[in-house]
């Protein structure tokens, strides 16, 4: 069967990681979605760049993000630009050629998603979005299908592994939160603009989208109450420390008589809970369901690679349940030894 081909729009941190992981690990991904799954076209403003990261292999390389989605070739289209003006319409435009969306952009999601997805189901193509919630952690996919019998309580959780990564630098090192800051964005863990990142704002929109899958309501980004991490001085931390605390931007969101709450702001954390001792770029999330009671979500919530394995799950979801045969439709159990030979033991 022809390989699904997708075109990557962006091809910086989340997208190269995304073009690595699918090339290192084409013979597993194959094997679970039932057909190969190929990068055919990338797109950024310097080509050069371009170039060098997708090397010798066969793809089309562009500054004009247009061209990819026009292409009739293209089946999925993954949207790694960021922002929210361009990227909104270039998911608009992917949608209306028919094409399936992959996203790793929250902030796009938690301020247009609700004419994205309407957009999408009037097409019937499909938004994937599990890259924009807490990075490699499947979190989603928990919400969607795992917890999925359970009536959701709350939502709590680290989901900025940006300021998680500052908090825990100027606590275990004494660095200042500007070095700090340089250090995450070096590492590919901030957004363009920081700001959303230490304002809390990138939370929120993480937040915003889960609320909206744990409660069936409406993405609702400017509801949420937002205080970032950008006031707290190292005292702070210190005199957090010395009470038995650690200060962590947590975002929460509950089922209230009155409404959804939805909140974002440093939190004291006695240090004897787990979730004060996830460190670094990690991201945590506790979810409460009636049935299930407390299940607890760990793992890099920034980066190329931890987000480029949420983009994939994504891309395979896809090639499985709208363009696979039906044999993988199941996942996992869909096994192809033809495909998995040169690994096979
Ligand atoms: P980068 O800035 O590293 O990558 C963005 C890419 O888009 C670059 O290749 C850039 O290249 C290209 N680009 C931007 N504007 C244009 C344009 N007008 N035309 C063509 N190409 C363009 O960002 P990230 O990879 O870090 O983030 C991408 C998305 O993923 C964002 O929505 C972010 O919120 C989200 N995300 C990021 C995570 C992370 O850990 N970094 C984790 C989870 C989600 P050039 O400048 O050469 O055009
Ligand atoms: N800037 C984000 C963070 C990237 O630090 O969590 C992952 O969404």
């Amino acid at each position: 069967m022809k390989a699904i081909k997708v075109g990557l729009l962006g091809i910086g941190t989340v997208g190269s990681g995304t073009f690595h992981v699918l090339r290192r690990n084409q013979a597993e991904i194959k094997g679970r979605a039932g057909r190969g799954i190929e990068v055919t076209m990338v797109c950024r403003r310097d080509l050069a760049q371009a170039r060098q990261i997708v090397g010798d292999a066969d793809v089309v390389v562009t500054a004009d993000p247009f061209e990819i989605i026009r292409n009739p070739e293209i089946d999925i289209v993954v949207e790694t630009i960021g922002g929210c003006d361009l990227a909104r319409s270039l998911v608009l435009e992917a949608i209306a050629q028919g094409k399936h969306v992959v996203t790793a952009n929250k902030a796009l999601l938690a301020v247009h998603g609700t004419e994205i997805f309407a957009a999408a189901r009037a097409k019937g193509v499909m938004v994937a979005f599990e890259a924009a919630v807490a990075g490699g952690i499947p979190i989603i996919k928990a919400l969607r299908e795992g917890l999925t019998a359970n009536r959701i309580e709350w939502i709590a959780g680290i989901i900025n592994g940006t300021t998680n990564f500052i908090l825990s630098e100027m606590r275990s090192k004494g660095l200042d939160f500007a070095t700090v800051l340089k250090e995450a964005q070096r590492l590919g863990y901030a957004e363009a603009d920081p700001t959303f990142d230490v304002e809390g704002v990138d939370a929120a929109h993480k937040l915003t989208l889960m609320s909206a899958i744990a409660f069936g309501v409406p993405v609702q980004f400017d509801k949420a109450h937002v205080e970032g991490i950008s006031q707290l001085q190292a005292a702070d931390i210190k005199y957090a420390e010395q009470l038995g605390y650690r200060i962590k931007l947590l975002g929460l969101t509950r089922r209230r008589d009155t409404g959804i709450e939805l909140r974002v702001h440093p939190t004291l954390v006695p240090m004897s809970r787990l979730i004060a001792n996830v460190e670094g770029a990690m991201n945590a999330v506790v979810v409460q369901g009636d049935a299930v009671g407390t299940t607890l979500y760990y793992g890099k919530g920034a980066g190329a690679e931890p987000t480029a394995s949420a983009v994939i799950a994504d891309l395979v979801d896809i090639t499985r349940l709208h363009t696979a045969d039906p044999d993988h439709r199941v996942p996992h159990l869909a096994f192809q030894p033809d495909a998995m030979s040169d690994t096979a033991i």
